[in-house]
């Protein structure tokens, strides 16, 4: 049998919960992946400075809190390697050698940079923000991962990734493994509530996303609210009824029921049904899932520890990727040097 393919990813701890998008189409594709996988999964702290930063306390919350909640959605710390970015120093510095063989342009080029720093006065855009890309490119490539599950969103920073890849490979010769994004068949893509054309995302109005550790009363009433159409018929049908076709989606995805067999199902039914249904089935996942983030929030040197032993898996792995590259580019090798 052949080894198994490692598999990483990250998420920004830059919310306080995370929201159902996040976790239908992403952190549920992360638990299932840890069952024919070697997975590194990691908390983006380093990334989450590049907008505004946080003020310190919460960003300190926010990482426990995201951590608590990857478990509470299943993601187990006996099979995958859990932690936080800031706790493996081998992701900065590999990000400096990798923005050494990065075009100016070419990482001009980025369209989420583009996007953000649009939204920004340029001198209150940082620098960080610009070199994003390379540092994630960084986060991916020191592991030798073969798989990267992330959404449309970030499929150029992966672009950029392999390029950076092969660039080294060819100039220094063979070290990285060329990643690829792989979205998941099963991935649900879940837009916003409020404007269903929009991923749901936590930097559009507070309306349209459903946050999962909100309690069960506002998420209802946020689906009660969601845009729908002036027709009244459910159908299935993204293009002229994003809405409707939305909370479908959303049903399926957290109830596990295939879209046609829910249409068939309300057949003769109003919008205020299917709401009534989406607003149970989200509530029901949520409640239990909230309750166990705040369980494990009331151990937090119990969730260090679990972090702790995520970063002692990955640091080694993450070690021998940086000695590799250093001594490839031809700096000197530290007699210290352990790996
Ligand atoms: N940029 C990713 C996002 O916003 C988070 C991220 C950082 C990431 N580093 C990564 C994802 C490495 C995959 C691999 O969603």
């Amino acid at each position: 049998m052949s080894a198994p393919q490692r598999v990483l990813s990250g998420i920004q701890p830059t919310s306080a919960s995370f929201h159902l998008g996040n976790y239908l189409g992403a952190v549920k594709q992360w638990v299932a992946l840890q069952d024919e996988h070697e997975v590194f999964y990691f908390l983006a702290d380093l990334h989450s400075l590049t907008l505004e930063p946080p003020e310190p306390a919460a960003l300190t919350q926010r990482s426990r809190q995201a951590a608590a909640q990857l478990i509470a959605a299943g993601v187990d710390p006996e099979r995958s390697a859990i932690f936080l970015q800031s706790h493996v120093a081998g992701h900065t510095q590999l990000t400096w050698v990798l923005e050494c063989l990065t075009g100016y342009g070419e990482a001009g080029r980025m369209t989420q940079f583009k996007d953000k720093a649009a939204r920004g006065a340029l001198d209150r855009v940082s620098v960080g923000l610009f070199t994003y890309p390379i540092l994630q490119a960084a986060d991916i490539l020191i592991y030798q991962a073969h798989l990267v599950p992330v959404g449309d969103d970030q499929r150029q920073h992966i672009e950029l990734t392999r390029n950076l890849a092969q660039r080294f490979n060819g100039r220094y010769g063979e070290t990285f493994v060329v990643p690829e994004a792989f979205t998941p068949p099963s991935a649900a893509r879940i837009l916003d509530l409020q404007d269903p054309t929009s991923k749901m995302s936590k930097s559009l109005p507070d309306a349209g996303t459903l946050n999962l550790l909100d309690p069960a009363s506002a998420l209802v009433k946020k689906i009660k609210r969601a845009t729908t159409d002036s027709e009244t018929e459910i159908r299935y049908d993204p293009k002229t009824k994003p809405g409707v076709s939305n909370l479908l989606a959303i049903l399926s995805a957290v109830t596990g029921d295939p879209i046609d067999g829910l249409v068939a199902g309300f057949a003769g039914q109003g919008y205020g049904a299917l709401k009534t249904a989406v607003a149970d089935a989200v509530a029901a996942f949520a409640e239990p899932f909230a309750k166990r983030v705040t369980e494990l929030m009331a151990d937090p040197a119990e969730l260090d520890r679990i972090l702790a032993a995520g970063a002692d898996r990955a640091r080694p792995v993450a070690e021998r990727t940086v000695a590799d590259v250093y001594t490839k580019v031809g700096f000197v090798p530290p007699l210290s040097r352990s790996v």
